[in-house]
This record gives structure tokens, C-alpha cells and sequence, in this order.
């Protein structure tokens, strides 16, 4: 079954033909991050627009590169939640004129529940259930994914997402939009025991988490660098950064994987691209006799790819969208259309 997918929740216009929600046929991306870094962060209608103008011709690419013509299409598939309105918006009103044009089933999916299924598309052999912990530019949380289509909330973050917090200390140490990678390479050169930032914790609920005042510290810290005259050691920040950051998600997500009884950990999103955060992670399930599993770096971060391989799974269970479907600013993973 080949599923075109669409995906226009941030600042990626993204569009993929995959196939049994297995099999990557063609997988365009086009990143408008270098339009949004100017101002330090995604300007909500500059990324409308951008996916307005590139969105028809990446659907063009994308049957190029699949190497299939529009009727060997058997349905199209949108992240319909959640993201910046107006974006989510651009992609599911042109995903439902596909559809429609086509006379093809239109398959929603959650964005989050795609950031879980890139590990599909990378792993032949994975199946539910495992948990997941998806990290992204606006997501956090833990997922216990019971089955491909069955997923539960076990703890997310309170406030802000661990991407968010990337980008805003990357900002702090005057490092391009987004901050993640920059961070990710500044931080290799650095000690990571020299700063010492918190580690939050919700009390009576293990996996929920909290990032604000981790951003709030080394906001803290620089300001009273510059006050003060003391130069940042940047790489030891970066690093010591780091360690918080992975030390908030790696034990806790290790403790839910403990708490289900299952053998298989899975991590997804933009910020699983983190090279210290991916190390942490290898190490603790290799101790703990876990099999992990996280996407390469290309299916890290937003794709449509991810989209159409959740979407297979959401078609075998009979989810289908109407003209009427719309798009949403925030969702609950586990609930969702028609459910
Ligand atoms: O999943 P994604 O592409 O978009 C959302 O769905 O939000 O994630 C983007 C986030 C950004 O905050 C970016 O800074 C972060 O992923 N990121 C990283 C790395 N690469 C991207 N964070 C830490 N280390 C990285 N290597």
C-alpha cells in the first residue's frame, strides 16, 4: 500500500511516499530554518507561507523520486496535531484537496505518534510494544506504545520541551537557530562537570519532567558572567548543559521501560539527534539488557516519511478523516480522530 504523506507542523515542509508503512520510496524535505534564524526561533506566518509556496512542488518531487505516477497512489496521510496552527493548516488543507482529487482515503496522524514511527522505518524488525520517549522542539514525553495504534502518556514535561531548552541556552551562548546541533558539537570540547545545573522533579509523578528552570540557570549564569566580567568556559556550559538535559530523560525513561516490564526502548524526535544523549542511552541499555532503538539522524527530526509509516497503521485500524478534518495547535497522543 504506498501513502503519501504530508507534514507542515513547524518550520519542515516535508512529503514522502512510503509503502506498507515499512519502506521509504521518496522523502522530500525542505527546512525554512535558515528564513526563521534571523529572528532566533520559528516566526508562526513566515512559516505558513513558506509552506504554501514549497508545498506543490515538493509533491511533485516526491512522486519523481518515488518513481510513481499519481493513480499508483492507494492514500494520503497528514499530521493533522499538534504545531502552529497556521502551518498544521497549510498541510492538511492541501493534503484534503489531494484526497479529494484523487479519491483517496485521507489518513490523519498525530505528529508525535510519526516522531514514534521513524523508528519503524529504521528498524524492520520493531514491533509493539515498547516505550518510547519523544523528544522534539515542542514535545516531550514518555509513551508507553501498547500496540501501533494504542499508546499511553506516561509522564511529559511540565513546561517546556527539551528542544525548546536546547535553542533557548544555544541563544544565551549567541549560537544560530535552531541551537540543538550547534550545542551538540560546542559541547564535545567541554567538561561537563564544571557548571552545575538542576535537575527537576515532579513530585508524585516519576516520569513527568520540567526544563524552565534549567533554562532560567544558565540564563542565570550568563548574566552574571557578564556582570561580573568572568568569561564563559562556552564548551564546559555546553557540556555541563548537556548532562542536565540527559540526565533529566535518560534515568527516567529507564525506570518506565522497568515499570511496563518490557524489553525495548525506543527514542525519537529532533533532540535524539543528540550524540551525548544517544551515548547515554546506549550505555544504560546495554546494563539494564534493553534492545534500543533510535532513528538515524535524518529521521530524527521532522520528515514525511515518519508520517506515511504511522499512517499505515492507523489505516489497518480503520482511521479515516473526512473533509471536514482540522487541524489542531495541541493533542493528546492517545486520543486523536475518531477516537
Ligand atoms: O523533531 P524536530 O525536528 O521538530 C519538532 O517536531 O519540534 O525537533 C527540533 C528540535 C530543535 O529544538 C533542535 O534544536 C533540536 O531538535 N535538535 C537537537 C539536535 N539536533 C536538533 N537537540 C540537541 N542535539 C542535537 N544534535
Amino acid at each position: 500500500m504506498k501513502i503519501l504523506a504530508f507534514e507542515s507542523t513547524c518550520d519542515e515542509t516535508a512529503v514522502a511516499v512510503v509503502e506498507d508503512g515499512r519502506h521509504v520510496l521518496s522523502d522530500q524535505i525542505f527546512s525554512q530554518a535558515k528564513l526563521h534564524a534571523v529572528y532566533g526561533g520559528v516566526v508562526p506566518e513566515i512559516a505558513s507561507r513558506c509552506h504554501v509556496e514549497s508545498i506543490s512542488l515538493l509533491t511533485e518531487r516526491a512522486l519523481e523520486e518515488a518513481g510513481i505516477r499519481r493513480a499508483d497512489l492507494d492514500a494520503v496521510a497528514v499530521s493533522y496535531a499538534p504545531g502552529l496552527i497556521g502551518a498544521v493548516l497549510v498541510g492538511v488543507n492541501f493534503a484534503k484537496a489531494v484526497a479529494a482529487t484523487l479519491k483517496l482515503p485521507l489518513i490523519p496522524v498525530h505528529h508525535i505518534r510519526g516522531h514514534i514511527a521513524a523508528n519503524y522505518l529504521a528498524f524492520p524488525e520493531l514491533e509493539p510494544p515498547f516505550v518510547c520517549l519523544a523528544i522534539s522542539g515542542g514535545n516531550t514525553l514518555i509513551a508507553d506504545v501498547r500496540s501501533y495504534t494504542d499508546m499511553h502518556i506516561m509522564g511529559a514535561t511540565r513546561d517546556d520541551a527539551a528542544g525548546e531548552c536546547f535553542d533557548k541556552t544555544a541563544r544565551v551562548l549567541g549560537l544560530p537557530y535552531p541551537g540543538g546541533k550547534p550545542i551538540d558539537e560546542l559541547s564535545k570540547g567541554g567538561d561537563d562537570t564544571k557548571y552545575h545545573f538542576p535537575v527537576a522533579a515532579v513530585e508524585g509523578r516519576p516520569y513527568d519532567m520540567s526544563f524552565s528552570g534549567l533554562k532560567t540557570a544558565v540564563i542565570n549564569l550568563a548574566h552574571h558572567a557578564e556582570q561580573t566580567g568572568e568569561e564563559l568556559d562556552r564548551a564546559s556550559l555546553a557540556a555541563s548543559f548537556t548532562k542536565a538535559v540527559s540526565d533529566s530523560l535518560v534515568p527516567r525513561t529507564m525506570q518506565a521501560v522497568r515499570a511496563c516490564g518490557y524489553t525495548k526502548l525506543a527514542v525519537a524526535g529532533g533532540v535524539a539527534a543528540n550524540s551525548r544523549i544517544r551515548e547515554d542511552f546506549r550505555r544504560a541499555a546495554e546494563e539494564a539488557g534493553l534492545s534500543l532503538y533510535i532513528p538515524p539522524l535524518r529521521l530524527c527530526g521532522d520528515n514525511g516519511a515518519m508520517i506515511g509509516a504511522q499512517a499505515y497503521y492507523e489505516y489497518l485500524a480503520g482511521v479515516r478523516a473526512g473533509s471536514d478534518l482540522n487541524a489542531y495547535a495541541s493533542m493528546d497522543l492517545s486520543g486523536g480522530y475518531g477516537r
